[in-house]
């Protein structure tokens, strides 16, 4: 269950004391009234950042240790408070912790029940220490561990397209320019072109993980603190850089845009694979059919079989681009320094890397069960496909290329004069367009023959392709992180 249907008080009353009692809030000291309902509402984030919990309590198990070690709070204070979050940690993580909306957030959420387990002594883990810190710190630790998690999907589905190109080495199909049938391509050479756009995002993710991979603890409101923390003690607790800068520490959320737009791009990526499926597993295509287990039905024609899941790679890039595009409008022109707008940066994010979980959960299996037409495949990958060979044979026979683009030019029309394709256009026809057509030599003028006749790098060429596959597999061997079933492990939206 999700956080909100376990312990989900949104309905509940804001403060249950007639908005009379400020002693249990955080900041109550300087006021004379709790803050109005429909205020509290607004102003709480814990309905969403419920579930940065684990991260909270992480961060403050540093700061507490820190704190120790600094002799800012005494041993045995230090050891108190770390024990007891760490019995926070448990609850939160076996689903029994409970928040309300009075908490406001999930810092005071942890602090509130840290002092319910441990007493007074939970007043002091705040010493040198700002919700502005802590907040920059929690999300960083969610941002890099989504950023590796989402880089572990993208693997898999690297893995997945280098399976599909082996198994289908030798499969034609047209390639396409204005979605109109250009030259046949080897469908190996296709999927690996999508590998190298997820090798991208790859890197792409790593420097995301590397960009949140820096502890803003130590900053404190913006200016930092009287108290001797050592930022660099935490950050080391956390496995992250320390800060440098404590304005730019808690104003800073630059690895959250880089997470956004790694997710955007990826959620381009896979817009675009998820159209070309979409139109290969139309009748009009009949390239590939799906799985049954990736595929749903309609509930009027019973014939259907509709590609849901890459409609909708297509559908949600739409929110992923959003999610950045919401967070930049939110930074821009904001001043340095804390300010609420930036309570706004979680839910994108949330819904980013949420989104794109989703998608990459289920592409690799997708690929891999969906079935190939080889022959659908191969026939329309022949025919005026085929047309950029002869003008090619002719340029190699030293007929300058615009010349002999216009002798192949006048051979296509002739053959829709005639209502016939290139292969079953009579002899005398190919000389009639030009006389060193007549020497076409036996088999160019098929899909097979096509591929086969590419001789520059990189090409579709079936010795290219297989150096290609060589070397994906090879790169794959030596990249980390990446185990089979990694996605499938439980998610943090049910603490
Ligand atoms: N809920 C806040 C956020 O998400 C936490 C930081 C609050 N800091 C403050 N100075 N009010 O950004």
């Amino acid at each position: 269950g999700s956080v909100f249907s376990r312990h989900a008080p949104l309905n509940s009353t804001f403060m249950s004391d007639g908005g009379k009692n400020t002693s249990g809030r955080m900041w109550g000291g300087r006021f004379g009234v709790s803050p109005a309902e429909a205020f509290g509402r607004l102003n709480a984030s814990i309905p969403f950042d419920i579930r940065l919990a684990a991260h909270d309590i992480r961060g403050s198990v540093a700061h507490a240790k820190m704190l120790g070690a600094k002799g800012i709070i005494s041993d045995r204070e230090s050891a108190t408070l770390v024990s007891g979050l760490e019995t926070v940690l448990r609850e939160v993580e076996s689903g029994e912790f409970a928040w309300d909306l009075s908490d406001e957030d999930v810092h005071t959420a942890v602090e509130r029940r840290l002092k319910e387990l441990v007493g007074d002594v939970a007043l002091k883990l705040h010493t040198g220490r700002s919700r502005n810190d802590q907040v920059a710190l929690d999300l960083h630790l969610f941002a890099r561990e989504k950023a590796e998690r989402i880089r572990s999907g993208v693997l898999a589905a690297m893995h997945a397209l280098v399976g599909l190109a082996e198994t289908n080495k030798g499969l034609v199909l047209p390639g396409y320019t204005h979605l109109q049938r250009a030259q046949p391509i080897l469908l190996s050479h296709h999927l690996l072109s999508h590998f190298e756009a997820f090798r991208r995002d790859l890197r792409r993710f790593e420097a995301a993980a590397e960009a949140a991979n820096v502890s803003p603890l130590g900053a404190a409101a913006l200016g930092g603190t009287p108290h001797p923390v050592d930022p660099r003690l935490t950050a080391q607790e956390l496995g992250m850089k320390p800060f440098t800068n404590s304005l730019d520490a808690v104003s800073e959320r630059d690895f959250v845009l880089d997470l956004l737009y790694a997710c955007a791009v990826l959620g381009v990526h896979l817009s675009r694979l998820g159209e070309e499926w979409v139109l290969w597993t139309s009748a009009e295509f009949g390239f590939a059919t799906l799985d049954d287990a990736y595929s749903s039905g309609s509930s009027i024609m019973p014939q259907k079989k509709n590609p849901d899941a890459y409609e909708l790679m297509r559908g949600k890039t739409g929110r992923l681009i959003a999610d950045m595009n919401g967070v930049l409008i939110t930074l821009k022109g904001l001043p340095l320094g804390y300010s609420k707008d930036l309570q706004e940066d979680k839910e994108p994010l949330f819904d980013a890397v949420d989104t794109v979980l989703a998608l990459l959960a289920v592409l690799p299996e997708m690929l891999r069960t969906a079935r190939f037409h080889k022959g659908l495949m191969a026939g329309a990958a022949g025919g005026f496909a085929l047309a950029t060979e002869l003008a090619d044979f002719l340029a190699a026979e030293g007929v300058p290329f615009r010349e002999a683009h216009h002798a192949v030019g006048r051979l296509v029309r002739r053959c829709e004069e005639l209502g016939v394709s290139l292969e079953d256009v009579p002899q005398e026809e190919f000389a009639a367009a030009h006389p060193a057509l007549s020497e076409v030599p036996e088999g160019l003028l098929t899909p097979r023959g096509s591929v086969q006749s590419k001789r520059s790098a990189g090409s579709t060429a079936p010795g290219s392709v297989d150096e290609q596959l060589g070397q994906a597999k090879a790169f794959l061997e030596t990249v980390e992180g990446y185990s089979e079933g990694h996605l499938s492990e439980g998610s943090d939206r049910c603490v």
